[in-house]
Parts: structure tokens; C-alpha cells; sequence
């Protein structure tokens, strides 16, 4: 289905780190479904900036673009419009003067184009290089109002250094211009949580005298894949848990505003994530756990690394909605088997009574799930478990949705900002976790080791 309307005027995407895995794996796949369904205007330029001498053959011939054909075919047509719209350039970032180059082809391509191009500028490179990259552009006078940044995570390392990074940005970019990326609040299911929340009967219940826990859970069966640099410099915690399960948990508790609308949804976001209590220091090891798979430290070459491949901690808020609450995050690399889903459970009426839950699944097999107590069929009075499933696949709800990048990249070319995390933010999911990430980095005390392939870490004391 086609998005709602905001217009999507034309754009030059300017890929910085064209040839990486991201760009490989997620946005030229996205940008070859948004020729093919026709989302994107026909002038698109893809404009892919690499410090190799490549061609534009050689870099889509090492890219699968119809990776995410569910019947394996791609489409020709698509595929030409991917050829003809992108254009490279070999640029070396670290050598002065060669912003130059980039100025040069955007004055070519907008000169060329025969409307008005917007310019959108996405990061798809180490943090540390981003920052640099924004400060030229601001010099190069590539910062006008028809330009946008797209920067992926993280955005900082800790409190102190996200501040520093959100100045300057600001310094050549306004608050308007800058689109930072979690692919989570962009999936389907996670959207859908908003508008399941219009539910009454689930939102007049909604707090801490009916919610005993939150639980989200990000388990992955893939490891860190090679990207040992950037792993050994985030983890577990600022990989995940910092931006996609702290945002997915504002999601789920925020006051929900009257109107769906941007603004009033990052306020109430904003609110919901200012309200999480930061963990003091010496509650640290009671409410947080971390742990290692065995074989990570001679993976990543070095020995001496204290870097969590599995991270889950507890939070709580100073709401009166949610003071009673436990909120459970939890996310791990190498474990026994992929899902990402919230669980909500409820308080029993009585002791001796079990809890009620509602799963949101959110990946594989999206759905939602109810589990009650139920009589068991026959004479007796014994209860069981019974489960209300959802299930998008057997309901025929069109599960042929977007991917996340592919909603991501749309959402800049209409300038929607709702999926996006405003600077403040970000500063309020740091100043929650930042005496995790100071403790977890001064000493690997409490880092357990698990085994590739398993459960990972126990986690029921956070319980
Ligand atoms: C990214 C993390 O943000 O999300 C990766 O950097 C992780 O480490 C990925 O593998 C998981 O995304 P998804 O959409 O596959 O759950």
C-alpha cells in the first residue's frame, strides 16, 4: 500500500559508505523495492560515494537486491531503474579538499535534473566518522534547507559524548534536518503497538496496578559477523538495548496523545523516557547482567576484551502510571533462536491464581497473543492455559508490509520525522544507562561467559 501523502519530492541519496554491509544488505535492497512498488519519484539519484576505484556495475555486482523477494524473483524493470539511478564517485573522506568532489556532482546532478532535488545525506559509516562528515558538509555550504542527514547509531558512547556529538551537529545542521535511525520503531508490528493501544479494554488497564512486568527481548542467533570494530566499541547494551529496546519501551508506555501525530508522539516519548529512573551505581550489579560468548575475545583479536555480547537489565519509571512496574530489556548475539517480542504481564487477582500476558511478536512471525485461564473441558474444575493468537500469516493481513529501511528511507523523502529520535531523546535513553556503560567499562567484573547456541545468561533475578 502506498504511504499517506506528504509529498515525496525528488532526491539525490548520497550514501557515504556505499560499499559497506549495511548499504549491502539493507538499503539497496529497500531502494530496489521502492522503484519497484513505484514509492519513490523516477529522477531519484543514488548517488554511492566509496574510496575505491569502482564502477557502478562493480558495486551492484556484489549487492543482492532482490534479497527480500519472497518468491526469489527479481524484477527487471526495478532492477534497471536501480543501474540508472545510481551513480559513484571515488572520494577519500580523510584527505582535505575532496568534499570539493561531492560539491561538483551535486551542482552537475541538480543542474541536470530538470526539478528541484532535494539532498539527503545518509551516514551509513562508523560514528566517528560521521561527525567529521557533518562538519563538512556544513563547511562546503551543503547544509541548506534543502538538504536532510540520515545518521545511523550509535549516537555516542556515553552521556558526555552524545551531548558533544548533538553540539555539533547543530553547529551547520538544524534539529529539522536530522533523521537519527532506529529500524525498530520503523518495523510494522512495532507501529502497530499505538494503534492496538486505541484498544480500551487494554488501555484502561494499562499501569502498574494491573501491569506487574514489561519484558523486551532482542535474541539473535547470528554473532558479531566480522563487524569486530564497531562491536568492540558498543556491545551489547549500546547496540540494542540504548536505542531500538529503550525507544520500543517508550513506545509501549507512553501517555497516549489524542492524535497520532509526530509532535505529540516524540513528546510522549520523550516523557515516558525522561520518567525511566537512571540506575544508580551501587544498584548496578542488582539490575543488570551481562555476558560473553565464548570465543568472542579470539573472534574480535583481543584477548583482553570485557565487551557484553548479551546485555539485560531492569529499569523502572517515577510515574505514578508505572512506579510498580518492572521493565525488562534484553537483547543477545549468538543465541539459541532469533525473536524480537514484548511481553506484558498482568497482575493476578489472586495469589493463587496465574498471570494473564499479551505477546507482541514482532519478528519472525508477527503477531499478538493473549494467554488466559480457561476451564478445562469435563467434569473437574482444573484451569489451563489457553492462548488468543493473532497470527498476521493465518489472518491474511497483508504481511508483505515494508521492510524497515524501506520506511525509513521514505519517511526522509517525505520528511515524516515520527519514526525518528529527536536529540533530546537521545539524551534522556543516556542519561538512564550511562552508569551501566561507565561500570560495565571499567572492569569486567560480573561478565559471565555462555555458550554459542544457548539461552545465554539467566535473567531471573531481574525479575
Ligand atoms: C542493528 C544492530 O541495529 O540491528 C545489529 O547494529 C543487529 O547488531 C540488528 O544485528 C538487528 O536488526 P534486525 O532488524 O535484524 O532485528
Amino acid at each position: 500500500m502506498k504511504p499517506d501523502q506528504k509529498t515525496i519530492d525528488p532526491a539525490i541519496l548520497v550514501i557515504f559508505g556505499i560499499t559497506g554491509d549495511l548499504s549491502k544488505r539493507k538499503l539497496l535492497p529497500a531502494i530496489y523495492h521502492l522503484f519497484k512498488d513505484d514509492l519513490i519519484p523516477k529522477e531519484t539519484v543514488i548517488l554511492g560515494l566509496t574510496r575505491q576505484d569502482l564502477t557502478e556495475k562493480d558495486i551492484l555486482s556484489n549487492v543482492e537486491l532482490c534479497i527480500n523477494e519472497e518468491d526469489g524473483i527479481c524484477d527487471k524493470a526495478a532492477l534497471k531503474k536501480v543501474e540508472d539511478s545510481l551513480k559513484v564517485i571515488q572520494i577519500d573522506l580523510s584527505k582535505m579538499g575532496e568534499f570539493k568532489k561531492l560539491k561538483s556532482a551535486l551542482d552537475y546532478l541538480d543542474k541536470k535534473a530538470k526539478v528541484k532535488m532535494n539532498h539527503l545525506f545518509y551516514m551509513s559509516v562508523p560514528p566517528k566518522v560521521t561527525e567529521n562528515i557533518v562538519s563538512e558538509l556544513g563547511k562546503h555550504g551543503l547544509n541548506k534547507e534543502n538538504s536532510r542527514l540520515l545518521i545511523e547509531k550509535p549516537f555516542g558512547y556515553e552521556l558526555n559524548s552524545a551531548k558533544h556529538l548533538i553540539k555539533s551537529m547543530s553547529a551547520y545542521f538544524h534539529e529539522s534536518q536530522i533523521y537519527r535511525i532506529d529500524h525498530y520503531l520503523a518495523k510494522e508490528t512495532v507501529q502497530n503497538i499505538l494503534i492496538f493501544r486505541r484498544n480500551n479494554i487494554f488501555e484502561n488497564i494499562w499501569d502498574s496496578k494491573h501491569i506487574d512486568s514489561i519484558a523486551i527481548t532482542a535474541y539473535e542467533k547470528i554473532d558479531v559477523e566480522g563487524r569486530k570494530d564497531f562491536y568492540e566499541q558498543t556491545g551489547a547494551l549500546i547496540d540494542i538495548i540504548q536505542s531500538h529496546l529503550i525507544q520500543l519501551l517508550s513506545v509501549v508506555t507512553l501517555d497516549m496523545p489524542a492524535e497520532i501525530k509526530s509532535e505529540s508522539i516524540h513528546k510522549a516519548r520523550l516523557k515516558a523516557l525522561e520518567s525511566l529512573k537512571p540506575i544508580s551505581d551501587s544498584l548496578v550489579p542488582k539490575l543488570s547482567i551481562r555476558g560473553q560468548y565464548t570465543g568472542y575475545k579470539k573472534e574480535v583479536g583481543n584477548h583482553n576484551s570485557f565487551i557484553e555480547t548479551f546485555a539485560a537489565i531492569r529499569l523502572s519509571s517515577s510515574t505514578k502510571r508505572w512506579h510498580q512496574t518492572k521493565f525488562i530489556l534484553r537483547t543477545g548475539k549468538a543465541l539459541h533462536e532469533k525473536y524480537t517480542e514484548i511481553k506484558v504481564v498482568f497482575k493476578p487477582n489472586r495469589e493463587d491464581l496465574e498471570h494473564n500476558y499479551l505477546i507482541f511478536r514482532i519478528q519472525p512471525h508477527e503477531g499478538i497473543k493473549l494467554k488466559l485461564i480457561i476451564k478445562e473441558p469435563g467434569f473437574n474444575k482444573k484451569t489451563k492455559n489457553a492462548t488468543l493468537n493473532l497470527n498476521y500469516l493465518e489472518e491474511n493481513i497483508d504481511v508483505k508490509h515494508p521492510d524497515a529501511y524501506e520506511r525509513v528511507i521514505i519517511d526522509v523523502f517525505r520528511a515524516d520525522h515520527t519514526l525518528f529520535s529527536t536529540s533530546h531523546e537521545i539524551l534522556a535513553s543516556w542519561k538512564t544507562l550511562d552508569n551501566i556503560v561507565k561500570s560495565w567499562k571499567a572492569s569486567d567484573n560480573g561478565l559471565l561467559e555462555y555458550k554459542k547456541g544457548s539461552h545465554g545468561p539467566v535473567t531471573d533475578q531481574l525479575y
